[in-house]
């Protein structure tokens, strides 16, 4: 299939009506990727099973991990769920627009081709004016998983949307880089207290100044307490750059010495070796390719080059990356929970 190409900058008339020829693709079943505020998202029609079908197939995504839906205004909820928890309504009314995905009971109307057979589906409302404007062009709820090929690092540049998914989906939406990197809070609201399934940019702390009590699914927990994973030898491939990735651990003279050592043992191999250092401490090191995740003391500007960072690696044929650790605490959860699954849970 050969995929039309549509770069926008800013929201002008000329975008409107590239805008508008992208949405006639999803109307007629196809897909088409779009920027968001977290990262790309590979859309269709969220009503049409066909549709639905088809992001299975150009992501490579298993059928039974559900999808999310995308709106471009509040009143869209209702008709996707079976009744709007008083609890969502609060976050929806505090964090809407934005990286916030709201996990309710579905309306009959939801094909179970999108939620992987679940009773539930998960609601975002995007806060990204491409987004939005697409969307309401569309003119129906918009099913988007992130665009990337399964298992690959979430694409946060059109140019990692171009390398997954040229040639796989009917048009693809190109624009800036997306401003946080990471994927949207996930949380459940059918269950009580509610649980947080996947960390993002709207952070624990957060959410429970809104709704008191909320829970963390294991899956989270037992990713930042490795000790806890309860089958180490299980196969993770998320996130995954192609090199070997290893998350160092200890105090920060303790990693510095073990990258150190690492590197030297490397010396002189036929191996590309990699470190993801930060901007206090990359000059630490002085073997193989240093690339700084940015400063320690900005966990956003982390979070927002994390997948970039990585595809970088592959885009030079880096076979083994070390990345020190980072202190985990409320604003930096979602970053190591991406981290630490991008190294399979590796760690020295
Ligand atoms: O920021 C984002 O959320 C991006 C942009 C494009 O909006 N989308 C995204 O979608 O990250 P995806 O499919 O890559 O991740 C959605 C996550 C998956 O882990 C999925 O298993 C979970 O949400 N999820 C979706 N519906 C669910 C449901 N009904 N119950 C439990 N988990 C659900
Ligand atoms: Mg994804």
């Amino acid at each position: 299939m050969k995929t039309k190409i549509i770069n926008i900058e800013n929201l002008d008339d000329a975008a409107l009506r590239e805008l508008a020829a992208a949405a006639v693709f999803i109307k007629a079943g196809g897909t088409v990727v779009f920027p968001t505020e977290t990262v790309y998202g590979l859309g269709a029609d969220a009503l049409n099973p066909e549709a639905i079908k088809k992001i299975f197939v150009a992501k490579g995504r298993p059928d039974d991990n559900p999808l999310i839906v995308h709106i471009a205004a509040l009143d869209e909820v209702a008709p996707l769920v079976a009744n709007i928890p008083k609890k969502a309504q609060r976050l929806m009314q505090v964090f809407w627009p934005g990286p916030l995905t709201i996990i309710m009971n579905k309306a009959a109307t939801i094909p179970t081709e999108l939620t992987g057979g679940l009773d539930t589906v998960g609601v975002r409302f995007p806060d990204h004016p491409i987004a939005q404007a697409f969307i309401k062009m569309a003119g129906c709820p918009i099913a988007a998983p992130s665009a990337n090929r399964s298992g690959r690092p979430s694409p946060t540049q059109g140019k990692h949307v171009l390398l997954d998914l040229d040639g796989r989906v009917d048009a693809m939406i190109l624009s800036a880089d997306t401003e946080l990197g990471l994927e949207s809070t996930v949380i459940d609201l059918t269950v009580e207290p509610p649980v947080v399934l996947r960390p993002g940019d709207v952070t624990l702390a957060e959410l429970r100044a809104v709704l008191g009590e909320v829970a963390v699914s294991a899956h989270v927990t037992d990713n930042v307490v490795p000790e806890k994973v309860s089958s180490p030898g299980m196969k993770y491939t998320h996130y995954s750059p192609q090199g070997e990735l290893v998350v160092v651990k200890g105090t920060p003279a303790e990693i510095r010495e073990k990258i150190t050592k690492a590197l030297s043992h490397h010396k002189g191999k036929p191996m590309t070796i990699g470190v993801l250092a930060s901007d206090e401490t990359m000059d630490f090191y002085h073997e193989g390719l240093i690339i700084s995740l940015g400063s320690r003391n900005d966990p956003k500007e982390m979070s927002k080059n994390l997948f970039s960072r990585l595809r970088t690696f592959d885009e030079l044929g880096v076979e083994k990356i070390y990345v020190e650790d980072i202190p985990l605490n409320n604003e930096t959860l979602a970053l190591i929970n991406r981290l630490y699954k991008a190294a399979g849970y590796a760690f020295i």
